[in-house]
């Protein structure tokens, strides 16, 4: 096995709180194994255009408490291509890169596939405020961007309780329902919609509002996956039914910025660190995963064909909190 000499280290797709974390981890770790690391800027499109800068430990301090990434992200169309491969094979054969780590979602994951295939080792981490990577538990970004929501929904209940309103919240999740099940679980909405769920719009949302106001409450507040309906839409839908005109906020991007909870920064660093050991020790093209707490590494080809289901449990479990029954 010869020894690695240099590694790269991206981040791609939407950004994720706790990405700067693990880029920490994968330059400190590789410079603790004597292995050079090199930071590619803008996703795989950095690794295109040989768009690069050279971490020291020093340039990765500070790096724990910031959101965003400090090496940029993208969405790189070129990379779809065949050509644009080529040419990021090129960039890793100049550079000397030994193997890249890709820090990012399911389409971060079906690039580092691609790269492989073509002779570039890589090891993927999973971060994406979407919590919707089969093959792992948990996705780096995922515990901050729900307080984020919860802070902000808690903020919004106090001026619906003072006026008693109806507030319809929008938060994001792409096809994805999970963000959507805990932030709303966690500020007691009185309705989930979740693209896992069928909804039934009359029992599900304004049953529950009735059900809500016959015991006594006056505001009421209903959260939304963006992937389960548009907040404008159920907020229209609830004037119809019920005569009441909701309050819309979509809460948007700021749900993926912010400081890195505790619960990131640790996740970013175990996985981090595990990603180059995985070099170190001669293994690659995999995905680093957490499961039963413990983190494991599944060849990528096989992560990207692995899927993971809403807890329907979970989801029960918020509805009996809100007058559901327990049937
Ligand atoms: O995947 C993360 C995510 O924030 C999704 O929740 C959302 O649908 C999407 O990215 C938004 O992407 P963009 O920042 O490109 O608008």
């Amino acid at each position: 096995m010869e020894k690695i000499k240099r590694l790269g280290v991206l981040t791609s797709g939407g950004d994720a709180p706790g990405m700067n974390a693990a880029v920490r981890a994968v330059a400190r770790t590789a410079l603790s194994c004597g292995i050079d690391c090199i930071g590619i800027r803008r996703g795989w499109q950095g690794l295109i255009n040989a768009d690069f800068v050279q971490l020291t430990r020093a340039s990765v301090g500070h790096l724990l408490s910031r959101g965003g990434t400090i090496l940029y992200t993208a969405r790189s169309e070129e990379f779809m291509t065949e050509a644009g491969r080529e040419k990021a094979v090129t960039t890793c054969k100049m550079l000397g890169l030994d193997g890249v780590v890709a820090i990012g979602g399911d389409g971060t994951f079906r690039g580092a596939l691609e790269l492989s295939r073509l002779g570039v080792p890589v090891v993927g981490v999973p971060a994406t405020i979407d919590n919707d990577v089969g093959c792992t538990n948990y996705t780096i970004g995922f515990d901050s961007a729900c307080n984020t929501a919860i802070e902000c929904i808690d903020k919004l209940r106090d001026t619906m309780q003072s006026h008693e309103r109806c507030s319809v919240v929008e938060v994001m999740g792409r096809n994805a329902g999970f963000l959507a099940l805990y932030v709303g679980t966690a500020v007691g909405a009185t309705a989930v919609l979740v693209p896992e769920h069928k909804l039934n719009f009359e029992e599900d949302v304004i049953e529950r509002i009735r059900a809500s106001r016959l015991a006594g409450y006056t505001h009421f507040m209903i959260v939304v996956a963006e992937g389960a309906g548009k907040a404008t839409d159920i907020g229209e839908k609830i004037h119809e039914a019920l005569g009441i005109k909701p309050t819309i906020t979509i809460i948007g991007h700021i749900q993926r910025g912010g400081a890195p909870t505790g619960r990131d920064r640790e996740t970013a660093t175990r996985m981090g660190y595990s990603a180059v050991m995985a070099f170190v020790e001669g293994r690659g093209n995999s995905i680093i995963a957490t499961q039963e707490g413990g983190i494991v590494e599944i060849p990528i080809e096989e992560a990207l064909t692995m899927k993971k289901h809403l807890q329907m449990d979970r989801y029960k479990i918020m509805e009996i909190m809100q007058f559901g029954s327990h049937e």
